[in-house]
């Protein structure tokens, strides 16, 4: 007959179907086929008989003569100052519509230096909270509106002014995109230049698969530029063809840790300049250098040919999926038309957050004080292994939240899967090698652990270690 959503101002939402004739007999059926499903749970607190009937458009007396039938029936109890509940009797519970999917095949390991996670136990709640209430108080009133792709005006001057100040990039605001960290900000960018008649962007050929399989997915070509002891081989770009921008970790390569030789930061810049190309700048732990000044962003070389991304992943959390793209003046217009098209805009509150956690000094403070842990943690990761292992040779250190344990020739993998069997998960250097054996055309470099130090809480992190060290081959 007529289906209703109840919103009485004061106590319960109710969605109630009235089907079939009469309206007191379609009422009750309505109530006992919500308590029998268990969308009504017993103890609930039903909305009084005057609002339900203001909702429902019906007689208040048709309510209350419903509800006082349900209640001698024994679905309902009613007590004098308590109002209307579901009574309490077991009540089933309705059958989940659909299977739970199965839990992915495979063990659950307990400790883990996989790559890619800082401290999540760090997480500084507090701060966070206090910034999240400030944010929320001072929010003007257009905050909880449709707000637009390019971000919050807040949001996009604390960035550029916390990347001009710790990473020398050269950010207008204006300039500044907000996205759902540098995955997302990479899909629009690789939009755009398709759009823009861009064939293939190159990428290092040690990286995540995830990356180069995005840009792929968008119809670019992937070529594979090499990576070696100073960085991403920038002179070869200009023998690959139809490239129309580079993918690069410049300050501190993922995953070999790696900061791009100054020379090849001007060979790079040079080739952007001299082919019209742009360079995708990927910033991801730029704040973490632990034995000197962290590298500037590539970006200040040149504003004009460098696309620089930011994320809190690293920082913060990476389940905050917050990021920024700062781009040169020709592209926001495109980038912001491509956002809007995919998802409109961030969260504004979450934004509103992070603005003024970073312009409250909170995010440096953080950032600092996760410094000094990691830094710790790296120097605990070194001297246990000099001490337990003396053979390996540990790279990739000097910046970021993982380092590289080289490993004997064809022993990668039978480590991997001891750590596993020990309940440790790491990552060797083969599932970074994407792009390399995509070409076959690079040669294949020597095994290595990927391991990620940030990833533990400090209490697993002894555990972590141990077992670490427990499963390394002994040099000869
Ligand atoms: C190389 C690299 N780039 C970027 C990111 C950050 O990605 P996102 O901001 O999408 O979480 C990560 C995180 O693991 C990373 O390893």
């Amino acid at each position: 007959m007529t289906e209703s959503w109840a919103t009485s101002a004061f106590g319960t939402d109710l969605h109630l179907d009235l089907k079939g004739p009469g309206l007191r007999a379609s009422l009750m059926d309505a109530l006992r086929d919500a308590v029998r499903t268990g969308r009504l749970v017993s103890g609930t607190r039903l909305p009084s008989s005057r609002s339900l009937a203001v909702d429902l458009g019906i007689a208040r007396n048709t309510v209350a003569d419903a509800y006082a039938e349900l209640v001698a029936e024994g679905w309902l109890s009613a007590q004098q100052g308590s109002g209307t509940r579901v009574a309490t009797r077991a009540v089933p519970r309705p059958v989940a519509p659909t299977a739970v999917p199965a839990p992915p095949s495979g063990r659950r390991l307990a400790l883990s230096l996989v790559p890619g996670s800082p401290d999540l136990a760090e997480f500084p709640r507090r701060e966070w909270l206090a910034a999240s209430r400030r944010a929320l108080t001072a929010a003007p009133n257009d905050a909880f509106g449709c707000g637009d792709a390019l971000g919050r005006v807040e949001l996009r001057t604390a960035v550029a002014d916390y990347l001009a100040r710790a990473r020398g990039v050269y950010a207008d605001p204006g300039h500044v995109v907000i996205c759902s960290g540098f995955h997302h900000g990479l899909m629009l960018m690789a939009q755009v230049l398709v759009g823009r008649g861009v064939r293939a962007v190159a990428v290092e050929d040690y990286g995540l698969d995830g990356h180069r399989d995005l840009l792929a997915g968008a119809g670019l070509r992937t070529p594979p530029v090499a990576v070696d002891g100073r960085g991403t081989c920038t002179d070869d770009l200009a023998d690959l063809p139809d490239v129309g921008a580079v993918l690069m970790t410049p300050s501190h390569q993922y995953p070999t840790g790696v900061a791009l030789h100054p020379e090849r930061r001007a060979a790079a810049v040079g080739w952007a300049r001299a082919t019209g190309g742009l360079i995708l700048e990927d910033d991801y732990d730029g704040e973490f250098r632990y034995d000197r000044q962290p590298v500037g962003a590539l970006q200040g070389l040149d504003p004009d040919r460098v696309v620089y991304f930011g994320t809190a992943s690293k920082p913060l959390a990476t389940g905050l999926r917050l990021g920024w793209m700062v781009l040169p003046a020709a592209l926001v217009a495109e980038i912001v038309a491509a956002k809007g098209h995919a998802d409109w805009m961030s969260s504004s509150l979450e934004q509103l957050t992070l603005a003024e956690f970073i312009a409250s000094g909170a995010y440096e403070r953080h950032v600092r004080s996760m410094r000094l842990r990691y830094r710790r943690r790296r120097d605990q990761l070194v001297a246990e292994l000099a001490r337990r292992v003396p053979g390996i040779r540990v790279t990739g250190i000097a910046a970021g939240l993982h380092a590289v344990l080289e490993l004997p020739a064809g022993t990668e993998a039978s480590v991997v899967e001891a750590a596993a069997h020990n309940g440790l998960a790491v990552t060797g250097m083969a599932q970074f090698r994407g792009a390399a054996r995509v070409s076959g055309a690079v040669a294949p470099a020597p095994d290595a652990l990927v391991v990620g130090y940030a990833t533990p809480s400090d209490s697993a992190w002894a555990g972590a270690l141990d077992a670490l060290c427990g499963v390394l081959p002994q040099a000869r």
